[in-house]
């Protein structure tokens, strides 16, 4: 069995993603700056997974820290939090999981006490987010019917979170709730998350899974093959407005025009309500190589002008409803998200 990230005492191990399919190799981090390093450069990825990372570099660098007084020892780690904060800009998980981490060390009187704190709460993020996967699978299972055929797109799944997955838990859930489910997993360009990794998972599972190119979306709703589409998010503003691997927005409306919901599976912390709506997310942009080349093979003229923004968003009035593990928001459109501030 493999799993995304673990606790391992003196170091952060984490699933290689970026050798998936054809390998599968764990990395064994003992320094924080490898792990930052890690998020960067694709190793974990995936919103919540990315938060956990941070959550875990951070308690790394609280147990190997040597600074003995407690404010010199708070210094270093705020410095840690900020070269976390800047790792990856558009999944709000991430910084919503450097605040847990902050909190802690703003309000520490002790070194050792801190660290153990630090080491304990980088677990509970963990923990309590395959949870929350569950009971979002478990709100979500209902909008899928049995012998239903389900798009997704990049990878929210085990991969992306904690384990078990956001948009692929939903899957999972109806699957182990009986159900005969198709999935019609979208490759994914650039990054080929949904090739690389979502087909990887479902067939691991063995979950009846069809790998398609972005592309071929359309023909395939256009066909009547598609009853629903699901994904997961990085951000989710205020007004419902979502931003989710690039490609994501044009899967939105290709299921509108097709007259097909469009499901966005989500933790609560990925909801943001301090951004009012989608124009307001930072959208990352990424090295242009990942469009000039397929797994080191060129693919593109060498000088050729590229763009690689790494997310888009999709208008709240695209998605039909957004599930997480407190309920669902059906028709975002018309309330936004507000109606679970309370419980964040
Ligand atoms: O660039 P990535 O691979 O980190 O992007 C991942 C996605 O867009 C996922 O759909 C999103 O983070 C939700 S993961 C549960």
């Amino acid at each position: 069995m493999y799993y995304t990230i673990q606790w391992d005492e003196t170091a952060v191990s984490m699933l290689d993603q970026r050798m998936l399919p054809v390998q599968e190799v764990y990395r064994h981090y003992t320094n924080y700056h490898d792990v930052a390093d890690a998020i960067r450069s694709m190793v974990v990825r995936g919103a919540p997974a990315i938060g956990i990372a941070a959550a875990m570099g951070i308690a790394l660098a609280a147990v190997k820290s040597k600074t003995g007084a407690i404010n010199d020892f708070k210094s270093e780690m705020l410095r840690v939090c900020q070269l976390f904060a800047s790792t990856r800009p558009t999944a709000v998980n991430l910084f919503w999981a450097i605040n847990r981490m902050k909190n802690i060390i703003e309000r520490a009187e002790d070194v050792e006490k801190c660290k153990n704190e630090l080491v304990s709460e980088a677990k509970k993020i963990h923990q309590e987010d395959i949870e929350i996967n569950k009971k979002i699978g478990e709100y979500g299972h209902k909008y899928i019917e049995d012998g239903f055929t389900v798009m997704t797109y990049c990878n929210a799944g085990a991969l992306a979170t904690g384990g078990y997955g956001t948009a692929l838990g939903v899957i999972r859930s109806a699957v182990e709730h009986g159900k005969q489910i198709k999935v019609y997993a979208c490759e994914t360009r650039p990054y080929l998350q949904g090739a690389r990794i979502t087909a990887w998972e479902l067939f691991k599972d063995g979950i009846d899974t069809t790998l398609i190119c972005d592309n071929m979306a359309g023909h395939f709703m256009k066909k009547g093959e598609i009853h629903c589409v699901i994904v997961g998010a990085d951000r989710i503003a205020a007004n419902g407005d979502t931003a989710n691997k690039i490609g994501t927005y044009t899967m939105s409306i290709l299921a509108k025009v097709h007259s097909i919901p469009f499901y966005v599976a989500a933790p609560l912390s990925t909801l943001d309500p301090d951004t009012p709506d989608g124009n307001s997310i930072v959208i990352e942009e990424r090295n242009i190589d990942e469009v000039a080349y397929i797994q080191g093979v060129q693919i593109a003229p060498e000088g050729i002008f590229i763009k690689n923004p790494a997310f888009d968003v999709t208008p709240a009035e695209n998605i039909t409803a957004i599930i997480t593990e407190h309920g669902v928001i059906e028709n975002p459109a018309a309330t936004g998200i507000a109606s679970l501030f309370g419980v964040r």
